[in-house]
């Protein structure tokens, strides 16, 4: 054999296989491959040899040549799949997600509002006593605001100070004892009902806010006594606020009610030292209440010979300022989680 010999391209597989192992990235590949098998590549070279070979000769050797080739072609398409499973396997590396790691410390938590919470403990109460929850519109008429309970048009609570007006000659309702008349008119005794809700006053210091929430009560039947106004509010007090909390009735005046009585919480902010929230009095005003007056009973459409009933209404917001230590009504409207993470 003159130019070309099977030891020649025996040699030349060798080297290729071996360079071929070696790549290491998918360039470097195509590169040892065209160096080998390329139209300018060493087994072109040695092919272009075969010319000075007799015939018989020549037909081997181009066949063995053939065979190399293959041969080098399988194993550059091996070491392909290998570098590019590499990869694959080192891009999903990057990106694992490790589920074992601790996750973020302490996440804030989600809580309910002190409102949320007072109004949840309010309802409990009366619930388990058998009261029924009723609620009215915020947007209310005056007749049903002021003049069916009694409040004459003179009456300071309907100087434009106190009440916001709206279009079409309606109020923001200044209180919940809207939902009495919006209960009564139109139904039979006996009623248990409360109404909790939204109000609105012009009116703003630490413990009044232009919007507020009461929660009005009333029951109505043959034999309804202040007694049992006085010893239920109590009982409710406590419910709110533990049994030591200190209480007491004073004598008041609403057009609504007659007798009238005004409930009073110690403040539990200055322990009953005098505070910017109680005024310096010592003591939290909590509610209104008394015995319904004839003449709202009457407005509804109730004998007022036959029945009588007993009305409240207490402030929520005031309740949530001595039970979690709040010194502002604003402050419950302004989302500081320093406030609201007080419950
Ligand atoms: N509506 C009164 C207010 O907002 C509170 C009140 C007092 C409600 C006496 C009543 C009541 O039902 O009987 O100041």
């Amino acid at each position: 054999m003159t130019g070309v010999d099977t030891h020649q391209l025996e040699q030349l597989e060798s080297n290729a296989r071996r360079e071929v192992a070696e790549a290491e990235s998918l360039p470097d590949l195509t590169a040892i491959r065209a160096g080998y098998l390329g139209k300018k590549g060493s087994l072109a070279a040695i092919l272009r040899g075969i010319g000075e070979l007799d015939g018989a000769e020549r037909a081997a050797v181009g066949k063995s040549a053939n065979i190399t080739k293959g041969r080098i072609e399988q194993c550059v398409a091996e070491r392909r799949a290998a570098i590019e499973a590499a990869v694959r396997k080192q891009a999903l590396g990057a990106q694992a997600l490790d589920t074992s790691l601790p996750g973020v410390e302490d996440p804030p938590l989600g809580r309910l509002h002190p409102i949320t919470r007072v109004f949840r403990d309010m309802v409990e109460f009366f619930s388990s006593m058998g009261f029924a929850i009723e609620e009215g519109p915020e947007v209310e008429t005056q007749y049903n605001n002021f003049e069916a309970l009694n409040i004459p048009e003179v009456h300071p609570a309907r100087d434009e100070q106190d009440t916001f007006y709206v279009d079409g000659g309606n109020v923001l309702r200044t209180h919940t004892s809207n939902v009495q008349i919006r209960t009564m008119t139109g139904r039979t005794p006996p009623f248990r009902f409360i109404a909790p809700g939204r109000v609105y006053r012009h009116d703003l210091s630490p413990r009044h806010s232009p919007m507020f929430h009461q929660i009005e009560g009333f029951m109505v039947d043959e034999q309804v006594s202040f007694g049992d106004l006085k010893g239920l509010l109590m009982a409710f007090g406590r419910h709110l606020m533990g049994d030591d909390i200190e209480l007491r009735f004073r004598a008041n005046d609403f057009p609504f009610t007659e007798p009238s009585a005004e409930l009073d919480y110690v403040c539990l902010l200055c322990e009953k030292q005098g505070c910017a929230v109680c005024s310096g009095s010592g003591w939290m005003e909590w509610g209104g209440c008394g015995m319904i007056h004839p003449r709202v009973l009457e407005n509804c459409g109730i004998d007022s010979e036959r029945y009588q009933g007993f009305a409240f209404g207490m402030g929520v917001d005031r309740t949530a300022l001595l039970r979690y230590g709040i010194p502002h009504i604003r402050l419950l409207f302004e989302g500081d989680l320093r406030v609201l993470g007080r419950i």
